[in-house]
């Protein structure tokens, strides 16, 4: 079956993680339908962060940002599906989650914007740069899934 697939990253902020969260963010990004292929739970450091976040550098909320993602364990994942980089983003919700769609995560389990669970790359090169940057490319795994032809249109 070919089908034209996006990868995107996801992170599980420190707060999703601390607040047992990786379970519902995962449960949610499957029942979408959205496919697995990589995954690492680590604590990253501050040089890394700040290559994870260079784009908002010199904003009034990043040296918070900084401290925030940095604050502990992330669980970081890339998922795979048709349109993937927007269905997660609409799965997770606007970044502020008073802004958020009811039934999106941020809406579902979170209040401020400092605190709003989940990271999702915004655009096919955001995501190539993202997934390059946490991803090893021999990390990522290539797999059909038996339901595949039931949610990814051939
Ligand atoms: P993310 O990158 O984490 O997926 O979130 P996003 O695209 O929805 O938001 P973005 O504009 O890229 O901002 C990155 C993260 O910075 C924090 N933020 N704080 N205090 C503020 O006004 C503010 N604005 C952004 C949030 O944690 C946001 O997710
Ligand atoms: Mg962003």
């Amino acid at each position: 079956m070919e089908v034209d697939l996006e990868q995107t990253l996801v992170l599980i902020k420190p707060d999703g993680v601390q607040r047992g969260l990786i379970g519902e963010v995962i449960h949610r990004l499957e029942n979408r339908g959205l496919r697995l292929v990589g995954a690492n739970f680590q604590q990253i450091a501050k040089d890394f962060a700040e290559l994870h976040y260079a784009v908002h550098k010199g904003k009034p909320f990043y040296d918070g940002l900084i401290d925030y993602i940095t604050s502990g364990p992330v669980m970081a994942m890339v998922w795979e599906g048709p349109n993937a980089i927007l269905a997660v983003r609409q799965t997770m919700g606007a970044t502020k989650p008073t802004e958020a769609a009811p039934g999106s995560l941020r809406h579902d389990f979170a209040l401020e914007v400092g605190r709003n669970l989940t990271h999702a790359s915004d655009s096919s090169e955001t995501a190539r740069a993202e997934i390059d940057l946490w991803f090893r490319a021999d990390d990522l795994v290539k797999w059909d899934r038996d339901i595949d032809h039931w949610v990814f249109e051939a």
